[in-house]
């Protein structure tokens, strides 16, 4: 039997993963909404990318929540699933991992490692190059070297136009992203002590929703620039 104390100290480290994974949902809708501009419109792709990426508010608040947020939530992913591998050990000798729980969520840490790897070929990809010409060039203006002409969707079309292997692997990490958030958008919530008899179901099935589309909205992105002209 756990202690109060224990039961508590366990719901509250999981209330930290709920609420940076919230964060990080609410990231994930904004980024694939301006990701979609790009297929949409490049003029307006172009001047939303500068208007986020030269704004303060987001630049010196929002980024650095986010990469806060995406450090700990795998740091305290990997502290929790040591610890309950422990606990398991220990007290549930006869644990049977797939007599109660669904795929996704007993192999969250696959899915999630998955996902991480995926971030490291991204920033390596966007996110630095964006940095290192921003903040180390201390080219602010957007521009193309020599032209009046913004440069986010061309730099963004040249990372997929006619490269299959990093259109299968984004594809790839989509998917398991999809897994990660299949189990994770209803957890985080009843983590958080959402508990309706009316609307829990009512919320189970939007998580399925926002796990499948987001994804399948990425995926779509990935492949529209595999089929682009590079400029
Ligand atoms: C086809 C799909 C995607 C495209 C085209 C895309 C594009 C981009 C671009 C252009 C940037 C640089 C933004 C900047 O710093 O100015 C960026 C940054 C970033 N992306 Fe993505 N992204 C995609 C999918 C994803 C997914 C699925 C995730 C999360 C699992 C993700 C997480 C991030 C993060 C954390 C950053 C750094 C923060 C930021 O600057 O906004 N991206 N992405």
């Amino acid at each position: 039997m756990l202690s109060k104390k224990q039961k508590f100290s366990s719901i509250g480290k999981k209330v930290l993963m709920a609420l940076t994974g919230f964060f990080l949902m609410f990231f994930l809708l904004q980024h694939l909404s301006i990701n979609l501009l790009s297929v949409v419109n490049a003029d307006v792709f172009n001047k939303v990318s500068h208007f986020m990426g030269t704004n303060p508010v987001v630049q010196y608040v929002l980024q650095p929540v986010l990469i806060f947020s995406v450090v700990f939530h795998f740091a305290w992913g990997m502290v929790l699933e040591y610890q309950n591998n422990q606990a398991r050990d220990v007290k549930y000798a006869k644990y049977k991992g797939n007599a109660n729980a669904t795929w996704m969520s007993r192999n969250m840490i696959i899915s999630g490692l998955a996902v991480l790897a995926f971030l490291a070929i991204h920033f390596y990809d966007f996110w630095l190059p964006e940095i290192n010409t921003k903040y180390i060039q201390g080219d602010m203006s957007g521009m193309k070297h020599g032209s009046d002409n913004f440069r986010y969707h061309e730099e963004l079309v040249s990372k997929f136009a006619h490269q299959p292997i990093r259109v299968v692997l984004y594809i790839v990490a989509f998917m398991m992203l999809s897994l990660h958030l299949l189990h994770g958008f209803q957890s985080s919530f009843q983590t958080v002590g959402f508990n309706h008899s009316k609307y829990t179901p009512i919320l189970k099935k939007l998580g399925n929703l926002f796990a499948i589309a987001v994804p399948l909205g990425f995926v779509i992105i990935a492949i529209y620039h595999y089929n682009s002209q590079p400029h």
